[in-house]
């Protein structure tokens, strides 16, 4: 009966946009596998441990860095497996987004990141998929761009970098995510978010040219694969062993600005510079000499390797989310000379302030 509802509901669809060119409602497909009760409950400790800290305890969005819902129908009945499984194993470049998968470096086995990937399905409610098809969308890219700058940057910012919303012009989002995932998320929106339905505002050819306009902006990126380093050892934890400590001059008591780090760390002072995003993202990037500590340490097996006397400097890219959790934790137990660099990671980066970069795999 409910089957027999939804083949209606698609029929019904596809005679308003019939005799069009535009891509149309599509059927739905069967939900996937259903986790069995230690998947699950593996799966649901994986993403509080891993997950919470962006997107919430109940995967509601915009807990730090604007990381999107994680519960919204229309991403998990569009973007499961692929969108949703890609995302979280590889990350998203040059976001706070990074790749959780252990062979780039993260926390994650791969059965790990299916089970985590269905869980989230799961746990969203949405009972079937939308099935997605290949096909390129065609649309006029030029008009596309106009449309563009009419509706959408206010939020995912005028090069589609994100600002409140996510960067959608990102080149890893754009290698994974097929035009029609795309189409879907611009005439659907995700529910419970900002992100309307545009369908209620512009026409589906608009749609398509907005779609063919994102789309434009790959440019033919590829997973990188990042030789994977070997993780600093205690005895390399502090840099400049010699140097004098330095003497930095916190904001409210917490932060650090790139330019007094970069300044204290050319004048050769002692100090200690943390690293706390997920493990594959320092291997692709990091300010040169940090130590991983990733923001889901548990502290109580490392902190006998981290001096108390020393000035220690955390960040991450979310721009300070990860760092100040950990420094927190570290404060209550007794490390006073802590900090956080004000501007994370890309901050840093953006100001042309210098970074060690992971050498590439051989292919
Ligand atoms: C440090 C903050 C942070 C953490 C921790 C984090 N994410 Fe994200 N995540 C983000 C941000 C920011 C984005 C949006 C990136 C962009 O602009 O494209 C994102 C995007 C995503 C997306 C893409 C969603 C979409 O609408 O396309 C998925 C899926 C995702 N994250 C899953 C996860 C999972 C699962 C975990 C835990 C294993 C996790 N994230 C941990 C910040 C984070
Ligand atoms: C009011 C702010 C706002 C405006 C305006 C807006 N968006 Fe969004 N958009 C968002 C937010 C927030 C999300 C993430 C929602 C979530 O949490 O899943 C999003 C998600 C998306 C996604 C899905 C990204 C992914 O990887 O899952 C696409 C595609 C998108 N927007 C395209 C557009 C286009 C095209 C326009 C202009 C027609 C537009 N948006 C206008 C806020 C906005």
């Amino acid at each position: 009966m409910q089957n027999l509802a939804r083949v209606m509901a698609v029929a019904t669809l596809m005679l308003v946009a019939g005799g069009t060119t535009h891509a149309q409602e599509r059927g739905t497909i069967e939900p996937p596998r259903k986790l069995t009760e230690e998947q699950a409950r593996v799966a649901a400790s994986n993403y509080q441990r891993y997950c919470a800290l962006c997107h919430g305890e109940d995967r509601q969005g915009y807990v730090n860095d604007h990381a999107p819902s994680l519960r919204s129908k229309s991403l998990m009945r569009t973007g499961v497996p692929h969108e949703v499984l890609r995302a979280l194993s590889y990350g998203r470049e040059g976001t706070a987004m990074g790749g959780y998968l252990g062979e780039v470096g993260g926390p994650l086995t791969l059965d790990e990141t299916w089970d985590l990937t269905y869980w989230l399905f799961w746990q969203s409610g949405a009972e079937d998929r939308v099935d997605i098809q290949k096909d390129m969308i065609e649309g006029d890219a030029a008009r596309g761009e106009v449309l563009f700058r009419e509706n959408c940057t206010s939020c995912h910012g005028d090069e589609g970098q994100g600002v409140t919303a996510p960067a959608i012009g990102n080149r890893s989002a754009l290698a994974h995510n097929s035009d029609e995932f795309i189409r879907y998320a611009i005439a659907n929106g995700r529910e419970d978010t900002p992100m309307v339905a545009w369908k209620d505002i512009l026409s589906p050819q608009n749609i398509d040219d907005l779609t063919a306009f994102l789309r434009g902006r790959a440019d033919g990126w590829k997973a990188q694969k990042v030789a994977l380093k070997p993780l600093p050892t205690p005895d390399q934890y502090v840099i400049n062993k010699d140097g004098e400590d330095p003497d930095f001059e916190l904001r409210d008591g917490m932060h650090v600005s790139s330019k007094d780090l970069l300044a204290a760390l050319q004048a050769g002072k002692r100090m200690v510079l943390l690293d706390t995003r997920v493990v594959s993202v320092w291997q692709r990037v990091h300010i040169e000499g940090s130590v991983p500590l990733p923001y889901y340490t548990k502290l109580d097996d490392v902190v006998r390797d981290l001096p108390k006397d020393v000035q220690i400097v955390a960040y991450c890219s979310c721009p300070r989310a990860a760092a100040e959790h950990v420094v927190n934790q570290l404060r209550r137990r007794g490390y006073t000379r802590t900090a956080v660099l004000y501007e994370g990671i890309f901050g840093w980066m953006n100001m042309g302030y210098p970074v060690a970069r992971g050498e590439l795999a051989p292919s």
